[in-house]
């Protein structure tokens, strides 16, 4: 197992169609493995199901296929190499956001392998360097420190646009003060001699193809005289476009214009766009408390951490518990909780 890239993994079939990701070290130590355990084990553990993983897959290569653009697995949101070996006739390669996943990326997927990181140590740049075959840098800084070690392979450097669809603030490239890449195009141009081309993260969580369209056409607008000088641009992750009703041939048109305006291989790296709606948190009910007001039915799962999973089933169980009628509740609770009912139903 590599170190650091999270619980020891537990590959399971139980059929072709699925694999569990066991989120435990091992079985409960009073209990030995059987034929059964492997057909049913210890939840809490993630379970893939390949066929929707596979829905996603064709998606991608139809893109791939439309727009000439590659795709390649974004391994900081997908990591679990038990399900690569289907994965990898549908994609290009990997990318990676530290030491630890370029090497993943590497040994297990392979084909092409990014390196990218908003920042390399001096102690590990060799190594990551010895794993990829393209190595993006987020910063001058980082080009002028590391471009001699790296001179070996494909080198880039990541741009920012200061636009972004992003509402997380923490990844927010556009947020102000944002390090995440060069944004001044006379600086990058004068490192030109070093770099091939450009990675620019810059969606997240983005179905919407009017607003990508728009981010667009404020790169070209922006970094224009870089483009024309690349070989390669990575427009990152973030888009969704394997999700229900995206218009994936608009997307690989646009793509397809856009490489043929600045004459560039384009990539994508799709990490959630990849993996989207193919896996589930599995959990066991151990107990349900049933009372006699109104309840809120919370029940009691055995994963300790609620992930989105759990709190999606539970905010289920709120409205299989909603009454027909707030007016019948008016009846029942006194006057403040009944507000205090009131302001929940219309706020969820
Ligand atoms: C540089 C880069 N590429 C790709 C991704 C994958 O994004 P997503 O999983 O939203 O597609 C991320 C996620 O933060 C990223 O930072």
């Amino acid at each position: 197992m590599l170190p650091g890239t999270g619980a020891l993994l537990r590959p399971f079939s139980p059929s072709r169609h699925a694999a569990a990701i066991n989120m435990r070290h091992s079985f409960p130590p009073n209990r030995t493995r059987t034929g059964t355990d492997r057909m049913h084990p210890t939840t809490p553990y993630y379970l893939i199901d390949k066929s929707k993983l596979l829905r996603n897959m064709e998606t991608i290569a139809r893109l791939r296929e439309a727009s000439g653009a590659k795709a390649l697995l974004a391994l900081k949101c997908f990591a679990t190499w038990s399900v690569f070996d289907l994965m990898r006739d549908y994609m290009d390669g990997t990318t990676s956001s530290s030491l630890n996943e370029v090497r993943l990326g590497h040994e297990r997927f392979g084909k092409e392998t990014h390196a990218y990181s908003v920042a390399y140590a001096d102690y590990e740049i060799d190594e990551v360097v010895s794993h990829a075959d393209k190595i993006i840098f987020n910063s001058i800084g980082q080009l002028d420190r590391f471009a001699d070690k790296a001179a070996g392979i494909v080198r880039g450097l990541r741009l920012n646009p200061q636009v972004s669809s992003s509402s997380f603030d923490l990844a927010d490239p556009a947020r102000p003060f944002s390090r995440l890449g060069e944004w001044d195009v006379k600086k990058v141009e004068a490192v030109m001699d070093r770099v091939s081309g450009f990675m620019i993260h810059n969606n997240c969580e983005n179905g919407d193809f009017d607003l990508f369209d728009r981010m667009l056409a404020t790169i070209e607008e922006r970094f224009a005289p870089l483009l024309k000088k690349a070989e390669w641009v990575s427009l990152g992750g973030g888009i969704h476009f394997t999700g229900e009703d995206y218009p994936v041939e608009r997307f690989a048109e646009r793509l397809k214009r856009f490489a043929g305006d600045y004459g560039v291989q384009v990539y994508l790296e799709p990490g959630e766009a990849s993996i989207t709606k193919s896996t589930t948190l599995e959990v066991s009910v151990l107990d349900a408390l049933q009372r006699q007001e109104p309840c809120r039915g919370r029940q009691l799962h055995r994963g300790a951490h609620a992930g989105p999973a759990d709190l999606s089933r539970e905010r289920q169980s709120v409205a299989e518990c909603r009454p027909a009628s707030l007016h019948g509740l008016r009846k029942v609770l006194p006057r403040r909780r009944y507000l205090r009912r009131v302001r929940f139903e219309r706020t969820n």
